[in-house]
């Protein structure tokens, strides 16, 4: 098969989707944008080995909340090395977005969130990759699908869902090895048919292990996102302002724009998150994101810890103990503080990933030695009254730094004796602006860092995302307006062993010849490093609703656009698949992909 046969082949099984918004169906198409996902062609038969699907659930979500569906798996009868699912839903009627955690009984392996129904009804699905779950899919597991749904008279949409697993292998690659040991840090109440997401911070959560003594690497993930008061967190105003405009458009939430997750290993900070803002298909103003979704909202995405250089320490044959935390920011001026809580929720679970060395070696080494002085935190806040000394305007900014560095010497079944390190180097600014007694605000907020392990290992994770948002609401009792026009943004580019794939491996595929039983490390003929991946948003969107008991608000419109970029990474760089897409009032106008060398446009 040549080279270009080989893209077009791969491209007939990464097309996102197979109409435009409004298909023949009368439903209305929603979907997120993404890189390519290897999937086994749906028409061809995989060359590399068996393909098998199997359903994991077909449930209808209706009152669901604390009833996760609960299912049996198996592993398939035949050898494989890749697991993609594909989850489908299909709705109709009033509904709000909803978040969904998927688990394998105590472990969570997927976290995604629903989109708002329409009063003709939507249909999506979302596929992705599961191979750094391998160790778990090989196994049986207890399925825990949590997706708490409340239907009544005026919010009717049932969530009617499939899930399928699709099984298949690729020649081995050295790209991502999947870990050979994953541990949750979760209630750990699988076993009792419940979902194991910490509500942070009513909840407490930590766990103890006594881990394996023959590690050679650990990483911890962290999957968190703010819901109810803390849903859109980096519009929250300082405690001490939060009854600013309460007598004319009501109480603000607290706590301060600025969150951070943080993991602790035995009361040592391992590592932090600076979370990612998450925009819900119903956040800011509904309309923003039909049926383009935003940015990360059907795939909540994890942030990789490496606590390697706590194997030595860990390697004792002890229990140890893994706390996460969630918290906010105090105002105290240019020397603000950590406010060791939030308002309600986080919702938070972590995962230690675990690869073995050698059956009987014991890993030694030396303790680590953290370095990691509070963040550096600077807030400023004003007010301005009106003639008759009612608060009119409120304007916050925060700053904030932080600089980690975690390291040790860890002796593995090699014999050599190397230095191991876990540096993190993250900044942060929030701007937020209520004017017009609280009916008007902007957030413009940007959060920038790197994370680098030391080179033995080579990872590295350098990231951006801002947020500018402009915000109305008015609502007098019965009727409710909003508008907002909103862009934000997502950069990431991840060299090394990451645990979650990056993003390369069709691509990988295809550069290498069909039956050679290898999977060249490189993307046309370069040797890659790693990938980046680039995209924004910006959108427009009104909403009006009279009459609060309806099942469907007078208006909810709005246009966005969405552009997206996702290159290998060689000396230079190069782009493998970009894609725009503009959609107005539900209609996508424009919807251009390139495919490395070939191009699709529609
Ligand atoms: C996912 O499943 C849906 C429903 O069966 C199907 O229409 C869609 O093509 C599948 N997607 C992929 C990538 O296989
Ligand atoms: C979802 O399932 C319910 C039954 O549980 C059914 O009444 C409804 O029509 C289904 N909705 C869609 C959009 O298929
Ligand atoms: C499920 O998880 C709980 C708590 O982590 C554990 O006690 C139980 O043994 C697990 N069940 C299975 C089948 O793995
Ligand atoms: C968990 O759910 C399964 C399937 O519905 C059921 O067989 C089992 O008894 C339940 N276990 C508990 C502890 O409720
Ligand atoms: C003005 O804002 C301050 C600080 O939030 C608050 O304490 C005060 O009650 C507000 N004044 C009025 C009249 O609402
Ligand atoms: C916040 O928690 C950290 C870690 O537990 C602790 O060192 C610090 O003293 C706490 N700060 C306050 C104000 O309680
Ligand atoms: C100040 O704001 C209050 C509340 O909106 C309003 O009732 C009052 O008329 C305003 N006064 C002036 C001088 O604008
Ligand atoms: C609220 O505003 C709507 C739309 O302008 C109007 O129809 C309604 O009468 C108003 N209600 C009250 C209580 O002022
Ligand atoms: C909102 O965004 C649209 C589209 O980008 C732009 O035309 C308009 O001027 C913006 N309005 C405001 C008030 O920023
Ligand atoms: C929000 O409004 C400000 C001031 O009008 C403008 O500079 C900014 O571009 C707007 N943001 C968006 C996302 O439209
Ligand atoms: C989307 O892009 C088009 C063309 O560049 C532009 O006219 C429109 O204002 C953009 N819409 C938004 C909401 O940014
Ligand atoms: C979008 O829908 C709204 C409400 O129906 C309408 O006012 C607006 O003109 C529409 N925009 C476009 C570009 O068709």
């Amino acid at each position: 098969m040549s080279c270009i046969m080989a893209l077009f082949f791969l491209l007939g099984s990464v097309v996102l989707q197979a109409c435009l918004a409004r298909c023949d169906d009368g439903l209305l198409h929603d979907f997120q944008v993404h890189p390519p996902v290897l999937t086994p062609s749906s028409t061809g038969k995989n060359e590399y080995g068996c393909v098998v699907t199997q359903t994991l659930m077909e449930y209808d979500f209706a009152n669901s909340y604390g009833s996760p569906y609960i299912g049996e798996y198996s592993p398939p009868n035949c050898d494989f090395n890749r697991v993609v699912i594909n989850f489908t839903l299909t709705s109709k009627g009033r509904q709000y977005d909803r978040l969904a955690l998927m688990y394998f009984n105590s472990t969570e392996v997927w976290r995604t969130s629903t989109a708002e129904p329409t009063a003709d009804g939507i249909i999506y699905s979302y596929t992705k990759e599961m191979q750094q779950y391998l160790s778990l899919w090989r196994e049986p597991q207890k399925l825990i699908f949590d997706l708490g749904n409340i239907v009544d008279s005026v919010y009717t949409g049932i969530l009617n869902t499939t899930l399928t697993a699709t099984f298949f292998t690729v020649p081995e690659t050295t790209a991502t090895t999947p870990a050979d040991t994953i541990l949750p840090i979760s209630m750990l109440v699988g076993g009792q048919n419940k979902s194991s997401v910490a509500l942070l911070p009513t909840d407490s959560l930590a766990v103890s292990y006594t881990l394996p003594r023959n590690m050679k690497r650990a990483v911890i993930s962290i999957s968190a996102c703010g819901q109810s008061d803390e849903e859109m967190w980096y519009q929250n105003v300082f405690s001490n302002a939060v009854d600013t405009f309460e007598s004319v458009s009501g109480a603000l939430l607290g706590d301060g724009p600025w969150r951070e997750i943080q993991v602790w290993i035995d009361g040592m900070l391992a590592g932090v998150s600076w979370p990612f803002p998450v925009v819900f298909t119903g956040g800011i103003v509904p309309g923003l994101w039909k049926p383009l979704a935003g940015i990360d909202a059907f795939d909540l995405r994890e942030h990789e810890i490496d606590i390697t250089p706590f194997v030595p320490y860990l390697s004792d044959g002890k229990s140890h103990e893994f706390r996460i935390t969630a918290v906010g920011v105090n105002n105290e001026g240019s020397h603000s503080t950590i406010l060791n809580t939030t308002t309600t929720s986080w919702y938070v679970t972590g995962k230690v990933f675990i690869y073995l060395d050698e059956d009987n070696h014991i890993t030694t080494g030396s303790m680590p030695s953290v370095s990691a002085p509070d963040p550096v935190l600077e807030t400023t806040q004003h007010i301005w009254t009106n003639g008759s000394g009612y608060n009119e305007t409120l304007l916050e900014t925060t700053t904030a730094r932080r600089s980690l560095f975690i390291s040790s010497t860890i002796k593995t079944a090699t014999g050599k004796e190397e230095e191991v390190s876990w540096s993190q180097e993250i900044s942060y600014t929030n701007y937020n602006q209520l004017s017009n007694y609280g009916w008007y605000q902007t957030t413009i907020q940007n959060t920038i860092g790197l994370d680098k392990t030391g080179a033995s290992i080579g990872y590295s994770n350098a990231y951006e995302y801002p947020i500018n948002c402009n915000w109305t609401y008015a609502e007098n009792g019965t009727a409710e307006a909003l508008w907002s026009n909103t862009t934000r943004g997502l950069e990431f580019t991840i060299t090394g062993p990451s645990v979650f794939p990056d993003g390369l491996q069709p691509y990988q595929l295809v550069s290498s010849p069909a039956g050679s039983g290898k999977i060249a490390l490189s993307v046309l003929g370069n040797v890659v490093s790693g990938s980046t991946l680039k995209t924004t948003q910006s959108g427009t969107a009104y909403y009006f609703n009279t009459d609060p008991s309806t099942t469907a608000p007078l208006y909810n419109f709005g246009s966005s656009n969405q552009t997206m970029e996702f290159q290998a990474v060689w000396e230079d760089r190069g782009e493998v698949y970009s894609r725009i897409v503009h959609s107005i009032n539900d209609t996508i106008t424009v919807d251009e992909q390139t495919f490395q060398l070939g191009k699709v446009e529609r």
